[in-house]
Parts: C-alpha cells; sequence; structure tokens
C-alpha cells in the first residue's frame, strides 16, 4: 500500500436488476451504515428508471454515496428516440460506466463508439469510467477512470489474482501515464482485501457481489478498516 495516501473507489454494477423499490431499499441501508471518509468512494450505478428516486434520497438524507449511469448515449440530446444523453443525466449522475463487456458483445460497442461516449461524459462533467478487458484495449484521450475487467472473470465466480491485476494496471499505468485503474471480476467480501492491497489498484467494480445490500456493506468495511 502507499503509505497512507491511497484512494479507493467501490462501485456497485448492479445490471439490469432491481426495480424501484428494492432499489431504494439498499439505498436507503447502505447509505446509513457505511462510513463517509476521504478517501473511499463509493457509488451506485443502477437502471436509469431509478436514477431520479435515488438521487432524491441521496440528497434528502445526506448519504455519503455517489450515483452513476451503466452507460449515456454517443450523441448529445436531440432526435435519437431511446438514448439517455450525457447533458440529461449530467443532473442526475457524477460518473457513468462506458463500454462494459455486456455492452461491447450484446450492443456491439465499438472503441469509436466508446471514444464518443467518454467525449460526451466529459462535455458534461460526467467522470468517464471506461471498461477494458485487457491491457491492449484503447483507452479514449483524457479519461483518467478504467476498470480492467477480463470477461471470463465476470460472474464467474474465478476472479483475476491480485497479483496479475497489479500487473496489468502497472503496465496500463505505464502507457498512459497519470490514471486511476480499478478492478472488476467477482469481487466479493471474501477476496477484496486482496486487490486493496496492491499499490497500483485504486478500486473495484461490483456487479452480483453489489446487489446484496449486506454483502456491499460488509466489502466497504473490509476496506475502510484495510485502508
Ligand atoms: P461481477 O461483475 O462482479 O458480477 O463479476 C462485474 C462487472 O461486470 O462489472
Amino acid at each position: 500500500m502507499d503509505g497512507g495516501e491511497k484512494t479507493f473507489w467501490i462501485i456497485a454494477n448492479w445490471k439490469s436488476n432491481k426495480n424501484i423499490d428494492e432499489a431504494l431499499g439498499w439505498v436507503k441501508k447502505v447509505g446509513s451504515s457505511v462510513e463517509r471518509s476521504a478517501r473511499i468512494k463509493i457509488v451506485v450505478c443502477p437502471t436509469f428508471s431509478c436514477l431520479s428516486e435515488i438521487k432524491k434520497i441521496i440528497v434528502d438524507n445526506n448519504f455519503p454515496v455517489m450515483l452513476g449511469s451503466q452507460d449515456l448515449s454517443p450523441f448529445s440530446s436531440g432526435a435519437y428516440t431511446g438514448e439517455e444523453s450525457a447533458n440529461l443525466l449530467k443532473d442526475l449522475v457524477e460518473l457513468s460506466i462506458i463500454g462494459h463487456s455486456e455492452r461491447r458483445e450484446n450492443f456491439h460497442e465499438d472503441d469509436e463508439m466508446i471514444a464518443k461516449k467518454v467525449k460526451q461524459a466529459l462535455e458534461n462533467n460526467i467522470t468517464p469510467l471506461v471498461c477494458i478487458q485487457d491491457e491492449n484495449i484503447p483507452i479514449p484521450e483524457d479519461c483518467k477512470l478504467v476498470a480492467y475487467e477480463p470477461i471470463w472473470a465476470i460472474g464467474s465466480d474465478t476472479p483475476d489474482t491480485p497479483e496479475n491485476s497489479e500487473k496489468v494496471a502497472k503496465m496500463i499505468k505505464n502507457k498512459y501515464g497519470d490514471l486511476q485503474v480499478l478492478y472488476g471480476g467477482s469481487v466479493n467480501s471474501e477476496n477484496i482485501k486482496g486487490f486493496l492491497s496492491q499499490d497500483d489498484i485504486n478500486g473495484a467494480l461490483i456487479g452480483g457481489a453489489s446487489l446484496d445490500a449486506d454483502e456491499f456493506i460488509k466489502i466497504c468495511k473490509i476496506v475502510s478498516e484495510g485502508l
């Protein structure tokens, strides 16, 4: 660990899960259980349909939880049926996951489209979190936050090793310079410590294990005790 200065992102990626009631229950429980810390950034990324209700509850209760989206449009607002533009999302979210492997695979997102989305996010003061599946996937210009998520590790209960993730994070930082690298893929309360203890891993993007509020709170506690 890097002598007390390390900060750590804990980001919940709910994917296409939770209706509004379930989402609000989770946020109330997690928001009132996790500690506020300058060194830990807790972000929840629900579906679009839950964003505004969750935003209200975070603001009203001053919960130490940030709100993110799981995607955004490569276009500005206008005649793009079905799209959620960064220009409209900026009132709700501080961060957006971009280029998740499930979007690359199921919605044929390519590097060019991902670069457009990053540009939209940056123009609207939304932090883009770009998912890369290995160190050879290009990272768009000015993107300062990436998640290394090997496809085989996602939802498989077989995470990459903390040591290999650290190696990949180092390679990315050597190539792109000043950015933060998160690890994602089967992270849970049993294995978070291993990733936390790597110098170049600045957080975790958590899918399955983030759905359960108690498990997510446990992960946050382990991080706050271990930092
Ligand atoms: P997982 O998903 O934690 O369920 O493996 C991570 C992700 O897809 O971001």
